[in-house]
């Protein structure tokens, strides 16, 4: 696990007028934003003023801000049509958790954003949990998975859920033999990894499979790739707040629009529970407390409630929230300041995000892609699940 010290209070003010210069490099279609680092003395971030015609006239976008690449794949675990297929049918089977009751889909619902629409998961035997269940479109690109960062490869995060008490509830014994003994499993086992059903091979797999839920071609990617006329005026008018005036691009850049880091905003607290010490209880660092993990804004609109803890029902809620500085706070991220947006630059910045949205996966086979408003194809007979409908 890489060690923390990316949280709130370090590096990004000066890193923001770093960003300035990088803009007015964009204009001239010089090289993008260059990656942030700076000291927490330096002063508070000024707004820049960008209009729609520097936008529309910029080769490159601040902040990295562009399409998806390609996605990656991890050299242990090579994607394949076959691994794909037992991967997307291990997703949604409900035999992986202990009591049959819940499979990955029942938290992470195609229907759903590939989330479950709660402010916080409920897990086994109905418990609730502490945190908001995020999509797992595009997880293929996070750096680090959970809120706190603690797993850092889909193989890796796999395992947490199936084996947490509060949640799947599964020992790598008993899903072995589970699986084992059903003979369409044994034979997909052993085709893909030449094996009996393992925990391992089952997560291998089950990542092999996120590795396919990936949503390009939204209409901020048509614009980004020089289609101008691809966002509307009021969702470039958010756009260009998203870069300036409300500095979210700060945090919220590269092209799945997060700087892979942690910063406390303030927002826990409203939930009854102990305190989440976010990425403290992985890193250590003091810095870390209350820091979570900057969130993908892709397809951001399909997936309420918001933030770690569904402190947030909507995405007005959440831009309010950001507009007035965030809430009492002595130890919030210094990034995090007041904006004083106008009632119409919410509901364009709002419109901007929405434009995040994304061809939806059909979730079979890696690059291939048929009527992209296609759900999930249905699993095969003979495998019960959850979360299809
Ligand atoms: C009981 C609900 C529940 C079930 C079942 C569940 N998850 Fe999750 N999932 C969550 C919650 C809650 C988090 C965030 C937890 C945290 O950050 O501590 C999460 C996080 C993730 C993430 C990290 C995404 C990110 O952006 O950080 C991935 C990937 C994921 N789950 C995949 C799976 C897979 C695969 C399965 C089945 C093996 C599964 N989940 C089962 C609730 C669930
Ligand atoms: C200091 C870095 C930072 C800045 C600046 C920032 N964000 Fe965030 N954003 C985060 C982090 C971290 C979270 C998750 C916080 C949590 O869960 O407690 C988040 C969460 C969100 C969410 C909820 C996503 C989800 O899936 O729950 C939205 C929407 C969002 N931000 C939009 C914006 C907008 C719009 C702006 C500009 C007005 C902005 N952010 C500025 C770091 C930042």
């Amino acid at each position: 696990m890489s060690a923390g010290g990316d949280g709130a209070a370090t590096p990004t003010p000066h890193a923001w007028r770093i960003g300035r210069w990088a803009l007015l490099a964009c204009v001239t279609g010089a090289q993008a934003l260059v990656r942030p680092v700076g000291s927490s003395e330096s002063p508070p971030p000024v707004p820049v003023a960008i209009t729609i015609d520097m936008l529309d006239g910029m080769t490159r976008l601040p902040g990295d801000l562009g399409p998806l690449p390609p996605v990656p794949v991890s050299a242990d675990n090579p994607q394949d049509e076959a691994k794909v297929e037992l991967g997307r049918r291990l997703f949604f089977d409900a035999r992986l958790s202990r009591d049959r009751a819940q499979s990955c889909a029942s938290c992470h619902d195609p229907e759903k954003g590939f989330s479950d629409g709660r402010p916080r998961a409920v897990g086994f035997e109905g418990r609730q949990l502490a945190r908001r269940s995020p999509s797992v479109l595009n997880a293929a690109y996070n750096n680090h998975q959970f809120w706190d960062g603690r797993a850092s490869s889909l193989e890796q995060q796999a395992e947490g859920p199936l084996l947490a008490a509060a949640e799947m509830n599964m020992s790598a014994d008993l899903l072995g033999a589970r699986l084992g003994a059903i003979p369409e499993y044994n034979r997909s086992f052993q085709g893909v990894f030449g094996g009996s059903p393992t925990l391992k091979n089952a997560a291998r797999a089950i990542a092999a499979f996120e590795r396919t839920l990936i949503t390009p071609n939204a209409p901020f990617d048509a614009y980004a790739r020089g289609k101008k006329d691809a966002l509307t005026f009021n969702e470039k008018r958010g756009l260009t707040l998203f870069i300036g005036k409300a500095a979210c691009v700060q945090c919220h850049n590269g092209p799945t629009f997060t700087d892979s880091r942690f910063h406390r905003l303030g927002v826990q607290g409203r939930t009854p529970g102990p305190e989440d010490v976010g990425r403290f209880a992985v890193s250590g660092h003091d810095q870390d407390r209350g820091a979570f993990k900057t969130p993908t804004l892709r397809n951001v609109c399909l997936t309420a409630p918001y933030m770690h803890d569904g402190a947030f029902k909507t995405l007005e809620e959440v831009v309010d929230f950001y507009d007035r500085g965030g809430d009492s706070d002595p130890q919030k991220s210094p990034l995090i300041f007041e904006l004083g947006l106008s009632q119409q630059e919410k509901s364009d910045l709002i419109a901007f995000l929405r434009s995040l949205a994304g061809q939806r996966p059909v979730g079979s086979t890696p690059g291939r892609s048929r009527d992209a408003t296609t759900a999930i194809a249905p699993v095969p007979p003979g495998i019960r699940t959850l979360g299809l409908r």
